[in-house]
């Protein structure tokens, strides 16, 4: 059942390429640049007319909620507001007829998303899913959605679930995008390939394995961690550092690189491991410069790069390596060494990975 791996979690992280490629399957036809969505066509006058997108969310949802608010409000141009479902439900959120709620789950059933559907549909708002479990709770709640197609996530740790919520949110804004005319036609097209090529590319960056295995054997004993990042890869980030803590029971914080001197810069020293996002396209030289920040103060600094990076190379401890793509696609290659990370790390101490303590995998109580 396992297919060969230790835990679920591995073969999930495993999984990936695949996962990523059924979720755009059978929606996109590249060469004649066509994005087929039934839930998205069929609403697309209301999608089109929507002053304001307001996602709502819980743990790993809501950060793939996160990275969606970029990519809309980049391509889209329309704003996007990004809520805890927990938060959102119990004060008096300002709600219009021509809000738009996406309400993204991967199990379908989690009571706080569940909860503030309900009261985003009380208000007036068109309410569409992005859930994975076909025939759940929130997908029968909702006015139309669209499902991930990631197959069973078993590992209470969600990995495969996040990359393919943001592949389908990807797609449903370059959809918004090319009928609204915020992006050129070569744009539209470019982009379609490029995210046609991620699955090629997430099998590239799984071949570090064995170089994260290394990396999670010097820092397994740490007592506490960062991550940084910016714009598409700031909630990455956040991802990766709950990856850790919810397997690991390590401390850990994500965090915008560019907050990080407004705080938590006096956590920094030698017994400080700080895990930096710090691809090509993407705000790098701010980022180098953080890097630099962190290692003035003697912290340990993990780059995540892209291929062939020279400079961060020469700061960092240690680097791991992934393919190039554009911007926004980023965070679906960049989350992969940070999930192999918390996973080697937690197996390596000797912790539950796949049914960490405390936790379940849908959170059903409110
Ligand atoms: O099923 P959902 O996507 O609604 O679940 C939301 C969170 O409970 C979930 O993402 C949780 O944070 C994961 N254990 C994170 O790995």
């Amino acid at each position: 059942e396992k297919g060969g791996y230790d835990h679920f979690m591995l073969k999930e992280i495993y999984e990936q390429p695949n996962a990523i490629s059924d979720t755009y399957r059978g929606r996109i036809r590249v060469a004649e640049g066509i994005i087929k969505m039934a839930g998205i066509d069929d609403n697309l006058a209301k999608l089109l007319n929507a002053k304001r997108i307001i996602v709502i969310a819980c743990g790993t949802s809501w950060h793939a909620g996160l990275v969606a608010e970029y990519i809309f409000e980049e391509l889209v141009r329309i704003p996007v507001e990004v809520e805890y479902a927990s938060e959102f439900r119990y004060r008096n959120p300002v709600i219009h007829q021509d809000d738009v709620v996406i309400a993204i789950s991967q199990s379908g059933e989690t009571a706080d998303t569940m909860a503030a559907i309900k009261l985003a549909k009380e208000r007036g708002a068109f309410v569409f899913g992005v859930c994975n479990v076909v025939g759940s709770s929130i997908s029968r709640e909702t006015h139309a959605g669209a499902y991930t197609h990631a197959g069973p996530e078993i590992g209470v740790a969600s990995t495969k679930a996040f990359t393919t919520q943001i592949t389908v949110l990807s797609l449903i804004a370059l959809k918004l995008a090319e009928r609204k005319g915020t992006i050129s036609n070569s744009d539209f097209h470019y982009y379609l390939q490029e995210l046609e090529r991620i699955p090629e590319k997430v099998k590239d960056a799984l071949e570090s394995n064995d170089h994260i295995k290394l990396i999670a054997d010097t820092y397994k004993n740490a007592r506490n961690f960062l991550y940084l990042g910016r714009g598409y890869n700031f909630p990455v980030a956040l991802e990766g550092a709950l990856k850790l803590k919810e397997i690991s029971y390590i401390h850990a914080e994500g965090y915008p690189a560019a907050e990080m001197k407004h705080g938590p810069i006096a956590l920094i020293d030698e017994q400080m491991p700080v895990v930096v996002i710090a691809t090509k396209k993407g705000h790098y030289e701010k980022v180098v410069s953080n890097i630099q920040e962190i290692k003035s103060r003697k912290g340990k600094i993990i780059g995540i790069v892209t291929e062939g990076d020279e400079t961060v190379k020469r700061l960092a401890d240690h680097v791991i390596e992934i393919p190039e793509t554009i911007e926004f696609l980023t965070p679906l290659l960049t989350t992969i060494p940070l999930q192999l990370l918390s996973y080697h790390i937690a197996v390596m101490l000797g912790k539950n990975v796949d049914q960490p303590r405390n936790l379940a995998k849908s959170v059903t109580v409110e």
